[in-house]
């Protein structure tokens, strides 16, 4: 474990403990553990060809639920542990709102699909739509505007369904020590707070 404060020279390797230390937990209910989730996700958008940012974001899209209070079943007891804020605000002082955008609206994505893409609520697992219940269900109109006045928000549709598709039970992939060379090129200089959610108005 990581003892040191926490710097650019060592961030990368705090969260490969992270994964080491929470990654074998039980990811809500589904077939797949916490990190074997990430890795697939990030296996989705590698194929996919995404950019580095979203291959990251995809691999470190849940890591608030290793960095947050609340209990890793939160969200299957019907509390919303608000997993994607605590991820993002953990990630921003080391990458950029490409990577940490994503992450905070992953959740946000979920419920944007299932008001405007009329087949996406039969792909989600069943953990994904208890946990929709949690989340605040399907956007209305007011919402949708206002998450598409976010200039990552396409990046974070498709990091969501890069997230639905990891949940493949018994698929060896990738380990997230793999991609250290990736994430450690995309860490940033200077400190860089979450960006707040801009309305469409703003
Ligand atoms: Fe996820």
């Amino acid at each position: 474990m990581v003892t040191e404060s926490l710097g650019k020279h060592n961030i990368v390797e705090f969260i490969f403990d992270l994964f080491s230390r929470r990654g074998a937990e039980e990811y809500m209910g589904e077939s797949v553990s916490m990190a074997q989730h990430m890795e697939q996700s990030a296996a989705c958008a590698a194929a996919d060809e995404a950019a580095d940012s979203l291959v990251a974001a995809a691999l470190l899209h849940d890591i608030g639920h290793f960095v947050g209070d609340f209990p890793i079943d939160a969200l299957e007891k019907g509390v919303d542990n608000l997993h994607e804020e605590a991820g993002c605000q953990f990630l921003a002082p080391w990458f950029p709102p490409s990577v940490t955008e994503p992450i905070r609206l992953h959740v946000a994505a979920k419920r944007y699909l299932c008001k405007t893409d009329e087949g996406y609520f039969d792909r989600l697992s069943a953990a994904s739509v208890n946990s929709l219940r949690v989340q605040g269900g399907p956007m209305n109109a007011d919402e949708v505007k206002q998450f598409e006045a976010n200039p990552y928000y396409r990046d974070a549709v498709k990091a969501r369904l890069y997230d639905d598709d990891g949940k493949v039970a018994g698929l060896t992939i990738k380990p997230v020590r793999e991609y250290r060379d990736m994430l450690e090129s995309l860490l940033i200089d200077q400190a860089n707070d979450c960006l707040t959610y801009t309305g469409a108005d703003s």
